[in-house]
């Protein structure tokens, strides 16, 4: 039967016809653990219907175009032979950052490592260089083309951290420019603060002195003008040690900040425990997780954010998925966008590689880039799922069914992005 709400008004949008709609309903009062992750709802023949920026209706094509009312302003489009999902989320990127990294894919190619890198004041460090002598002018204008590059490839909500200005002045300049593209772009963006991403320069011999800064200075300042919806901290052996970033994470969360941690990425140093006992909304990387640190994860709800891509460009380890999916974790897929690991912003080859780098299924994969990812940047409410009243956020794929989406790697299928009701790709 069609689910509908507020019928009254006259469809703006709609799609009809599709092979397969994927709903990845239902949206439950938690992110889809176990079996629930196999579940991607599907209608096929399907058809959703939109009224300004919200969903009023999805079901069969028959019985939507019966319990809707159309006008000759309806703009209807057909999707047969295609694949319709919830626009793509992607819950963990590093957007805004000046300059590139690619001198350091050779470095590593010949044999030195990401933390070498790091402590010879490259990596991290030397985007931080690039990111402070850029202008806000100049962050927004990379930072509207990389959105574009996005949305053309399914992505209608990304979260986006700070992380390469470490003093208060570039942090907020790199806050006040994910603010900017947010308002003059489609796509929407989550705003998380991680100060705590290296030490600079200038506090390489007093690492406790910077974290001195980012609780008493930089964390009082992004709150009060409520530039960041999370804060997140490289907790990480070398950078940030466990009680450095407790202490970031508590007076976060005491100033109303969601939290997120940049956990167990290379080395395992208790992340997902941390994660787990401060009920953060993530836990990211999780490459060298602890049992115990997957057990505490699936008891609370904390959900893992994988990031396959960042793995495969440093040429190791992959996060043990499967391990985590049997003990019930809430699993979600990012890109982790970024100059130095993962310069890669495209979630659908991040979907084949959460099939063939992590072992996860298709119909996982999905759920991991559409609801449970909305989860990880706490936005499960109104998007993730193509349910009524929900944001209108879809995607059209040229493709005749899911599996179709984690299969084909390097071409994009994205035929139409539809963001808040308006089509804002068409190809
Ligand atoms: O998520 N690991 C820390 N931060 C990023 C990389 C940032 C960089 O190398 O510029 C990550 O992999
Ligand atoms: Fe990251």
């Amino acid at each position: 039967m069609a689910m509908h709400c507020g019928l009254a008004a006259e469809v703006d949008l709609l799609v009809v016809n599709a092979a397969q709609l994927l709903t990845c309903a239902p949206a439950r009062e938690r992110p889809k653990v176990g079996e629930e992750m196999l579940q991607l709802g599907i209608i096929e023949g399907g058809a959703v219907a939109v009224v300004g920026e919200r969903i009023a209706a999805v079901g069969p094509t028959e019985e939507v175009l019966r319990s809707v009312r159309c006008g000759p302003r309806t703009r209807v489009v057909n999707a047969d032979g295609q694949v319709v999902t919830p626009g793509l989320v992607d819950p963990h990127t590093h957007l805004i950052f000046a300059g590139w990294r690619e001198e350091e894919m050779e470095l590593r190619l010949r044999g030195f490592t990401y933390l070498d890198i790091l402590r010879a004041g490259g990596g991290i460090l030397s985007t931080v260089r690039a990111t402070r002598a850029a202008s806000l002018e100049e962050l927004v204008r990379v930072g509207l083309q990389r959105a574009w590059e996005m949305l053309t490839q399914g992505t209608t909500t990304a979260e986006a951290k700070s992380g390469y200005g470490l003093s208060l002045e570039h942090e907020l300049k790199q806050l006040a420019a994910v603010r900017e593209v947010n308002a003059r772009h489609p796509l929407d963006l989550v705003p998380t603060f991680l100060g705590a991403h290296a030490i600079p320069e200038e506090y390489s011999g007093s690492p406790e002195r910077y974290v001195d800064q980012v609780v008493e200075e930089m964390l009082p300042a992004v709150a009060r003008d409520g530039l960041a919806e999370f804060c997140d901290v490289f907790c990480e052996p070398g950078v940030f040690d466990l009680k450095q970033s407790r202490r970031i994470l508590t007076r976060a969360r005491q100033l109303g900040l969601g939290l997120k941690v940049h956990a167990d990425e290379i080395h395992p140093q208790g992340g997902a425990e941390l994660a787990a006992e401060l009920e953060a909304a993530s836990a990211d990387h999780l490459v060298a997780v602890s049992d115990e640190g997957i057990d505490r994860l699936a008891a609370s709800g904390v959900v893992a954010v994988l990031l396959p891509g960042t793995s495969f460009v440093l040429g190791g380890r992959h996060a043990p998925a499967r391990r985590m999916l049997e003990r019930g974790v809430a699993v979600a897929l990012a890109t982790d966008f970024n100059p130095g690991t993962c310069p890669c912003n495209s979630l659908p080859l991040i979907m084949v590689m959460g099939c063939l780098c992590l072992g996860m299924r298709p119909a996982e994969v999905v759920n991991a880039v559409t609801i449970n990812a909305a989860w990880a940047i706490g936005r499960a409410h109104d998007i993730g799922s193509i349910e009524p009243g929900k944001l209108a956020d879809l995607v059209v794929f040229e493709a005749p069914n899911y599996k179709y989406l984690c299969y084909r790697l390097g071409t994009n299928l994205v035929r139409m992005v539809i963001k808040r009701g308006q089509v804002v790709v068409e190809r």
